[in-house]
């Protein structure tokens, strides 16, 4: 006879990162019940640095669901970035290209604002979770877990989600003759600092030179975010401040324009890659998120991709549940996919256009030149890359 405690739902939800939180408020809004299970403790989650821009979309879902109005007091609203490249600027003028913005505001308040409301709204959400087993995805879908105080469960629900991010437990449960994984490599990764000092400049900087790519963000009035392209496999312990400060300047300093440094507070080495998982769904399983999909941050789409995942499987869930339909859930992994591979493609070119690739010759180094020159000389090419980093349309 087994003790565990049984916990009847209608979803199960495996992470409680942004997707996952996101998901069952919604679905918490539309009278549908969920459990969100999660191995890392609130704080673990809390502390890790992620990325920080959202697209208008995004930000839009989070204002009209009622989780936050601090990202549109505390976040900042950026109309458009710099490509910086041959020592010369060029704006992309967000707002005049495509009438929208983004917003800086990091990933990790995204998921504070998340996990508030939730606990506000007596949502039921196990951090600091160990010994998680899935049965039963055919049917109705079984979650074992023994919670932070040892007591073991077992969550009956119709359908489960894997939120569960890049190194998902879900996806491995799915035989490999139903899925397919689509891979690509990059030769490089992201140092990664975060560093006290004041903005560089008012918006983003993203710099290609002949001595590899930088990207410039920014986090508060005195800590920035900054990231240079790196080997994958150097090692932070070989880099000290001055170090850092000197291929930070070698990348983006020059004609006139220099960085503000400062003491480096954090460091660390970002992998890279590309990665889908068709389809996002198995049974009554699906995936949201970097369960399902890992794109390179060039372009910062991880975070908006996931979200973007979840309201359309909000949108599968909701009319099913509301009209006893599953056409729209059974349409899920198609209509995710559709911007997971727009989004897959916006960051390679970005990725591939701005950093220095291995081997690096004459004519690879002019022929990206002039891929930067026809972006920046055109108005279709700024227009292009303004509606991908923005977002684009379909959704509101
Ligand atoms: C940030 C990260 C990105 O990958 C990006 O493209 C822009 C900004 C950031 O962490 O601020």
């Amino acid at each position: 006879m087994s003790n565990r405690h049984i916990i009847t739902t209608q979803v199960a939800i495996m992470g409680a990162g942004p997707a996952g939180l996101m998901l069952s408020h919604l679905l918490a809004q539309a009278g549908i019940d969920s459990t969100v299970i999660e191995i890392r403790s609130h704080k673990d989650i809390a502390e890790t640095v992620r990325a920080g821009i959202l697209e208008h979309g995004t930000v839009n879902l989070l204002v009209d669901s009622g989780v936050s109005d601090r990202v549109l007091r505390d976040g900042d609203r950026h109309d458009g970035i710099e490509l910086r490249f041959n020592g010369e600027s060029h704006r992309v003028d967000f707002k005049e290209l495509v009438g929208e913005s983004v917003w800086l505001y990091p990933q990790t308040d995204v998921f504070l604002d998340l996990a508030a409301r939730r606990s506000a709204d007596g949502g039921d959400v196990r951090y600091s979770v160990t010994n998680t087993t899935i049965h039963d995805l055919e049917g109705k879908p079984k979650v074992w877990f023994t919670d932070a105080d040892g007591v073991e469960y077992e969550i009956q629900a119709e359908y489960l989600v894997g939120a569960d991010g890049s190194r998902s437990h879900c996806r491995f449960e799915i035989p490999e003759a139903d899925r397919k994984w689509h891979f690509h490599e990059y030769p490089f990764a992201w140092f990664g600092i975060l560093a006290q000092a004041a903005r560089s400049a008012e918006e983003l900087i993203y710099a290609n030179s002949d001595k590899g790519f930088a990207l410039i963000s920014q986090r508060t009035e005195t800590v920035q975010r900054m990231y240079f392209q790196c080997d994958p496999k150097e090692n932070v312990a070989e880099w000290d401040d001055d170090r850092i400060w000197a291929e930070f300047r070698r990348r983006v300093n020059g004609n006139g324009f220099e960085l503000n440094e400062g003491p480096v507070i954090e460091k660390m080495v970002l992998p890279f890659r590309s990665f889908v998982h068709t389809p996002m769904r198995y049974g009554n399983l699906f995936l949201v998120g970097d369960a399902a999909h890992t794109v390179p941050p060039t372009g910062a789409k991880g975070l908006n991709l996931a979200i973007h995942d979840v309201r359309m499987l909000f949108e599968g869930l909701e009319s099913y549940y509301r009209s006893g339909s599953s056409d729209l859930l059974g349409a899920y992994s198609a209509r995710a996919l559709d911007r997971v591979w727009k989004a897959q493609q916006f960051s390679y070119w970005m990725t591939t256009m701005l950093h220095t690739p291995e081997g690096a010759n004459d004519f690879s180094r002019a022929r990206q030149l002039g891929e930067l020159n026809s972006v920046v000389s055109s108005r279709h090419g700024l227009a292009y890359l303004a509606e991908a980093y923005t977002g684009w349309p379909g959704i509101s």
